[in-house]
Formats: C-alpha cells, sequence, structure tokens
C-alpha cells in the first residue's frame, strides 16, 4: 500500500469519528471531537501557506517532518473560527528534495470567503490561522510583490516590512531562496524564514504565491522540471505540468504567472497559452502578469536575446489584452516603466514594475541612458499594493521602510 493511499485511509476514519462531534457530553466537550494538548510540544518545520485552487474558497498548507512519523500521526484540523467544529483533511507525504525531510500537504476546499480558520498539525502541535480571499472585492485589499530573496539580512527586513503592511498574501517572481536547485540548506533557511516572518497584524500566516526564476534551477535556463526541484517541490500544486499558470480571485483579479525561459521556452506553446489566458480575462477588472527576467531592464542589457523575445511574444499581447501591469524581477533593483505600446512611451500603453530586490541590490541605469524607465533607484524593495474599487495604488517601501516610488493606476478604457 502506498504511503499516500495510508494516509488518505486512516484520515477517512478520522473523519468519520468527527461525525459524532456534534454530541456533547457530561463535561460539556463535544463527543468525538480532537482532545488537543494543552502545551504544544510539536513544531512543523516550515509551515507555510499557499493556493492552488480558488483562494477566495480554498487554501494548501504545506510543512515539513523530520521523518514519516510527523505525517502519519498527525493529520491537519482546521474550523472556521466562528464555529466550534474541527474537520480533518486528509494530506499526502513525500520525501523533500535532497534531504532526509518529509513533505506534507493539505487541501482545504468549500471554505467560506473572507473568514478566518483555525488549524492545527495534529492533537499536539499549537494553533496557527489562516484567512480566505474575500468572494467580491468590495473593500480595499491589498497584496505585496517583489522577488529576488534569498536570506540576507535585508531580506529577513523586507520580509518583516511586508508583514507589517498585513498583506493579504505575497507574490514573489522568482528567485526566493538562490539554492540554484541543489542547495538544500539554502532553501531550507528560506522557507524557515518565510514561515516565521510572514504573519500578519493577527498572527494569520500570508500565503505565497510564486514564479519561477533562473536561480531556481541547476543551469539557469532551457532545464527540465526535474532540475527545478525544490520550486516544483513547493508549488507543483498550482503547476502540475508547466511553468506557466494562472491564479484567479474569483472575479476581480488575475495573476498570470510567466516561466521566463526556466523551464519552458517563451515561444510557442507558452505564448499561445498566455494569448489564451489574457483573451478570456480582457474585460477582468485586475489583471496582473508576474514574470521573473524583465521584458523591460534597469539594469542588463534590454537588446540581449532574453528580454527582446519576451518584448516580441509577450508586449504586444500585454497590450492587445490590456494588462494592468507586468510584475517584473530579476535585474535587484527599483524601477517603474512609462506606460509603453509597441516599444514607445504612449499613455495608452502597459506598466512595467520591477525589478526584483527583496535582498538583493545593483546599481540601475536611469531614465537619462533608458528612456522607458520613469524611474529608477538602487534600493532593496517590495511593492504593496492596494486595490480600491476602480483606484489601484502601488507603493514601493524600502527595507527600512522608506517610500521609494507611489503610483496610482486604473484600468485603461478601450478605444
Ligand atoms: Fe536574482
Ligand atoms: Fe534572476
Amino acid at each position: 500500500m502506498t504511503l499516500d493511499r495510508r494516509l488518505f485511509l486512516q484520515s477517512s476514519s478520522l473523519i468519520l469519528a468527527g461525525g459524532i462531534s456534534q454530541l456533547v457530553g457530561p463535561d460539556g466537550r463535544a463527543l468525538g471531537a480532537p482532545k488537543f494538548a494543552e502545551k504544544p510540544t510539536f513544531q512543523p518545520r516550515a509551515l507555510m501557506a499557499t493556493w492552488t485552487q480558488d483562494p477566495t474558497t480554498t487554501m494548501t498548507l504545506q510543512w515539513l517532518g523530520k521523518n514519516e512519523q510527523d505525517g502519519l500521526t498527525r493529520n491537519l484540523w482546521y474550523r472556521q473560527s466562528r464555529h466550534k467544529t474541527w474537520r480533518e483533511v486528509p494530506h499526502t507525504a513525500r520525501r523533500f528534495p535532497h534531504t532526509d525531510l518529509w513533505q506534507f500537504r493539505a487541501e482545504l476546499t468549500g471554505l467560506a470567503p473572507d473568514a478566518t480558520y483555525r488549524i492545527r498539525i495534529g492533537l499536539d502541535s499549537k494553533q496557527e490561522s489562516i484567512r480566505t480571499m474575500p468572494a467580491k472585492a468590495t473593500n480595499e485589499i491589498s497584496f505585496v510583490s517583489g522577488g529576488d530573496s534569498g536570506s540576507s539580512s535585508a531580506a529577513r527586513r523586507t520580509n518583516q516590512l511586508a508583514a507589517i503592511q498585513s498583506p493579504r498574501f505575497v507574490v514573489l517572481g522568482g528567485d526566493l531562496a538562490y539554492e540554484n536547485g541543489e542547495n538544500s540548506e539554502t532553501f531550507l533557511k528560506f522557507i524557515d524564514n518565510y514561515s516565521a516572518d510572514l504573519r500578519d497584524e493577527q498572527g494569520h500566516l500570508i500565503p505565497l504565491v510564486a514564479c519561477i526564476g533562473n536561480h531556481e534551477t541547476v543551469g539557469f535556463y532551457d532545464k527540465t522540471r526535474k532540475e527545478a526541484p525544490f520550486f516544483y517541490a513547493m508549488f507543483d500544486g498550482l503547476y502540475p505540468d508547466t511553468g506557466y499558470a494562472t491564479l484567479d480571485f474569483g472575479d476581480y483579479l488575475s495573476l498570470v504567472l510567466m516561466d521566463s525561459g526556466h523551464t519552458s521556452p517563451i515561444e510557442g506553446d507558452q505564448t499561445d497559452w498566455l494569448e489564451r489566458q489574457l483573451k478570456t480575462r480582457e474585460d477582468h477588472p485586475n489583471v496582473f502578469l508576474v514574470n521573473h527576467v524583465p521584458m523591460y531592464p534597469c539594469v542588463r542589457n534590454a537588446d540581449d536575446k532574453l528580454h527582446a523575445s519576451m518584448r516580441k511574444h509577450w508586449s504586444p499581447l500585454l497590450e492587445r489584452y490590456n494588462v494592468d501591469a507586468a510584475l517584473e524581477h530579476h535585474d535587484h533593483a527599483f524601477k517603474r516603466t512609462h506606460r509603453m505600446l509597441d516599444g514607445l512611451v504612449n499613455d495608452r500603453g502597459v506598466l512595467y514594475l520591477g525589478d526584483g530586490s527583496w535582498g538583493r541590490i545593483r546599481n540601475p541605469e536611469g531614465p537619462d541612458k533608458r528612456p522607458f524607465l520613469a524611474k529608477s533607484t538602487e534600493s532593496y524593495h517590495m511593492s504593496l499594493h492596494r486595490l480600491a474599487g476602480k483606484d489601484r495604488f502601488h507603493m514601493a517601501l524600502s527595507d527600512r521602510g522608506k517610500v521609494v516610488d507611489v503610483v496610482h493606476t486604473q484600468k485603461l478604457a478601450r478605444t
């Protein structure tokens, strides 16, 4: 019997036990309800929330354990904060690449939108909490983007600055840990830091969405999924077959997450897919493209083959289907472009924000040398995006909390 099968059978029997938990015993405690340890003795390593399906009603939780028993004996329990009944969900277990660790994953579905849930891993861990995204964008929604993190002291400061904003989620556009597909210690350090630092003001786990960058792979470009073992171990729920995917938040926000040539070619299937994704979301209120290598870089030579190829194949699609902004990374500085249309500055064009300096930094060229740039600075940064009805505010903050840039945008009216 496979491990996954055994876990599922064990979980099923416990779910049946949970089915009688509405009955109340003499001590007032629901019969069949889990009896959690008063003092937690088990700490799941690198507990992290992410999504593989609609974030308004689902949540994926992952954690690491030292051995198989950490998964077999501890299942994930959850309840909506305003309800008393705990439920249990089956999870999967597999080896974490290049380590003796086990990776466990549970998928919560059918959740209430805009709701807080309490979670526990087994009976002996401490209670954690998560919250789902709203069903509609009726109130302001904030999220943070960035890229090129690693685990330096600057990256930790940016982590903490991001958490202080209490964003609904973080999207990292590649070069998460700089393990280069090989160094497990480097990757573990990154996810340990993220798990410890990224809690909002109420202690909820802040979910992480990511796209792939060159430092996720052994060799950077034109590689296979097997050559990006840590990225796909963490995120293959969203990317089961390809290095690109779209995450739709109800009908109000779409993240179109690209693979800038690391495990998927730019031309061909990915570009065809991009056109289909954008075409069907042409009238959606907030569509952001997230990619690692920038179409409009502020440090590297913009005429290099890869940048030019993405500008040739992807930029016209972003323009045609009215994408609101491209969130780019890889060049390790702050940049904001003018709106760009067909390679030229044009108010009818697309905004490109970047360039990935969560924890790494370089000195960019400025608007004098690169006319497509509106602004660039040598600054660690993350960007806080606030969606408020028809208005959007994109604020870049340095690792020390200084406001680097603010820009206000609205959906462009089609002519
Ligand atoms: Fe990088
Ligand atoms: Fe990079």
